[in-house]
């Protein structure tokens, strides 16, 4: 079993260069299968969501290249095959071939997907579209069946701005005969990137990034290209860990308007920060954090996927803070662990009432899904003492070269095998 081992209490400086964006890449390869020429891809993150995914665009007869952070997608040959379980259950993303395949093929067959077990996490929406714009779905055990003669536009309500039915309904919709609208929809930055990719691939989306978004379909997308935003979640992550460990800690490579909420918070806290040149943030741990309230929310909220790191903060805190997650039912799971560490922490529901300061202590932790893996790590590397981490598939999923990065600023982490 693979383990992180973390000797707590290292102050953190230098500089920390993010990577291109999990939550954006997940969808932008399966996007790209939607055109019948190539596709490039800047600034892609080596983790094992990415590999997951060459596998399936591998398996369903695409070419890819992938080295220095660019990947080349051949999908002129792309065939329909049904991707087996064990590799749609590998992660959420799996999904996004659904729409794809249905665009493409008029026919789609996939396995449940997999995904972080934060929470009962439906996929309705998603079918509901798919439905609007003339689709049949059936469930045959664990797999859906979506078909359609044909895929007409349709007005598509969604009932919450779920980020994976925006995108999934604007991949089915991109080539559906006529105009798709789908309002309420998410406004997360990673779906202005899915949809700059697909209007560079010929494609007439509108208005994403607002609820509102347009798509007029058309019969053909050719190749296209596009760079990977940078991934607003890695870099609030280091953010977090500069404000508890930070002496002039450069996090470089951001794009500021994308961790705004993180940032006006940790300011309301009392954290040294500065933002150069729009990309750059240079931070280091104030004398004192001020408690504060977070409440998770859609973007531009604060982001659920750092709420957990947020709450390693807020045991650092003067005070009382009260940290609210209100997207999903189940995203709590690191909250024991924190207080095995010996933080001072109430959960009632989905509300956890934090007091601090409190000193944390090095023991044996759980990774019980990638974002409380985040927020372990964060809790090692302020804890006296050594923590161990269990369960770091699900870290490795979503931060490219963690260990590199944290050593590179002077942290002392490293994958053990016991
Ligand atoms: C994406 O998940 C991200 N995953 C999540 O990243 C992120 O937490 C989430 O968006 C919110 O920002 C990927 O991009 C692969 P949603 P997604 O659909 O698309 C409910 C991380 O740590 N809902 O916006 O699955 C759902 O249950 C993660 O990187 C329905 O009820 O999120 C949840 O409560 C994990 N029916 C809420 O909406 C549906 O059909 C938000 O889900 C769809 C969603």
């Amino acid at each position: 079993m693979k383990k992180f081992k973390i000797e707590g209490q290292h102050e953190l400086t230098g500089e920390i260069k993010i990577s291109g964006a999990k939550n954006s890449v997940v969808a932008l390869i399966p996007a790209a299968i939607l055109s019948d020429e190539k596709v490039t891809l800047y600034n892609v993150p080596d983790i094992s969501d990415t590999k997951a995914l060459m596998e399936i665009v591998e398996l369903l007869n695409g070419k890819i290249e992938y080295k220095n952070e660019t990947m080349k997608i051949d999908t002129s040959k792309i065939e329909n095959k049904v991707v087996p379980e064990e590799l749609s259950k590998k992660l959420r993303a799996s999904y996004y071939f659904m729409g794809a395949l249905l665009a493409k093929f008029k026919y789609a067959e996939i396995y449940f997907p997999g995904g972080c077990n934060i929470g009962s996490r439906p996929i309705d929406f998603h079918i509901k579209g798919f439905k609007k714009l003339g689709a049949k779905v059936k469930i045959e055990g664990n797999k859906y069946i979506i078909r359609a003669e044909k895929l007409k536009g349709a007005r598509i309500y969604l009932d919450f701005a779920s980020v994976g039915a925006t995108i999934n309904i604007m991949l089915a919709a991109v080539k559906a005969e006529g105009t798709t609208y789908i309002s309420n929809a998410a406004k997360e930055p990673e779906i202005v990137n899915i949809a700059t990719l697909l209007n560079n691939m010929g494609a007439k989306i509108t208005g994403a990034g607002t609820s509102e978004i347009k798509i007029e379909g058309v019969e053909y997308l050719g190749k296209g290209v596009v760079d990977v935003i940078p991934d607003r979640i890695e870099a609030g992550t280091y953010v977090i860990m500069g404000a508890l460990l930070g002496n002039k800690l450069r996090i470089a490579g951001i794009i500021e308007d994308h961790i705004e909420a993180l940032l006006s918070k940790l300011k309301e806290m009392g954290v040294n920060l500065k933002v150069e040149n729009d990309c750059d943030i240079i931070i280091s741990k104030p004398e004192e954090f001020r408690p504060i309230n977070v409440k998770t929310l859609v973007f531009p909220g604060f982001a659920t996927d750092l709420g957990q790191p947020m709450s390693v903060l807020l045991t650092q805190a003067n005070g009382m803070s009260i940290f609210e997650e209100t997207i999903y039912e189940n995203r709590m799971g690191h909250i024991k662990y924190l207080q095995k560490m010996g933080a001072n922490i109430t959960l009632t529901d989905r509300t956890a009432i934090i007091t601090g300061p409190t000193k944390l202590y090095g023991t044996d932790v759980v990774a019980t899904d990638l974002r409380a893996g985040a927020a372990m790590v964060i809790a090692g590397l302020i804890a006296e003492g050594t923590t161990y981490v269990e369960e770091i598939e699900h870290v490795l999923r979503g931060y490219e070269n963690i260990i590199e990065k944290l050593t590179g600023a002077g942290a002392k982490i490293e994958i053990i095998e016991e």
